[in-house]
């Protein structure tokens, strides 16, 4: 099978997931390609058979070039495709939330998942997370690692899933401080991307574009 997998990093994490991602179903037989968006537009969803999305959550959702690249999707014709996100703490529904938008574009968005990474930045003037000590950053990478695998065998598969559908993970995800996927209108992609999720409500109304 022919897999296309989108990713955008800024740190390395989701580099490190996609890159394990492709030698883990490139070992089991299939044709991985691996895009980034921002390095090489176009490509990608041309003549795949399914396609990925890998993405680090920012502010409880896509970072902006992922947006764009999911708002120029061509129309899906059925075709499969997951989203698999990555975080420091918490993703919410950010799977979801892409998965609703996803889907009238043609797709069958038929697993959403995500995973938790080290952070690796210490924002100066905002550490309520710091970047964790060595051995921790250890044992997430391994935690990671283990559940890569996992999940990628789930994807061969064909299993459905849907992460963030608990009751609490709407409240700080995508659909809480974005709260207009309903007009199917995009976020702005010059917007400044406020966090934590908590504190992107209160600017939730002006990241929404006028068409
Ligand atoms: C601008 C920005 C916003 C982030 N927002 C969140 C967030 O809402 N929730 C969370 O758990 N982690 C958040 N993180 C942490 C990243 O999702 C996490 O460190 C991820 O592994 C980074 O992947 P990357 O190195 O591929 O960019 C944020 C990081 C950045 C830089």
């Amino acid at each position: 099978m022919k897999i296309d997998i989108a990713y955008f990093t800024s740190t390395g994490n989701t580099l490190w997931l996609a890159q394990r991602a492709r030698d883990l179903m490139g070992a089991e037989g299939h044709a991985v390609r691996l895009f980034d968006p921002v390095a090489q537009p176009g490509g990608f969803a041309n003549d795949a058979d399914l396609l990925g999305i890998l993405y680090p959550v920012w502010a409880s959702t896509l970072p902006d070039p992922l947006q764009a690249l999911v708002q120029a999707l061509p129309r899906g014709e059925g075709r499969r495709l997951f989203l698999l996100g990555n975080c420091a703490i918490f993703t919410g529904d950010t799977g979801m939330h892409w998965k609703r938008r996803i889907e009238p574009r043609g797709y069958d968005v038929f697993f959403v998942d995500h995973l938790l990474m080290p952070i690796n930045v210490n924002v100066p003037g905002f550490n309520f997370w710091p970047v964790p000590p060595p051995e921790e950053v250890r044992a997430i990478l391994g935690r990671a690692d283990e559940k890569l695998a996992e999940v990628c065998a789930a994807i061969l598969s064909g299993e459905r899933r849907v992460d963030g559908t608990d009751l609490a993970s709407p409240h700080l995800g995508s659909e809480a401080p974005r709260s207009a996927p309903s007009t199917g209108r995009p976020l702005c992609g010059s917007a400044p991307t406020p966090w934590p999720p908590i504190a992107a409500r209160a600017v939730a109304s002006a990241c929404v574009c006028v068409p």
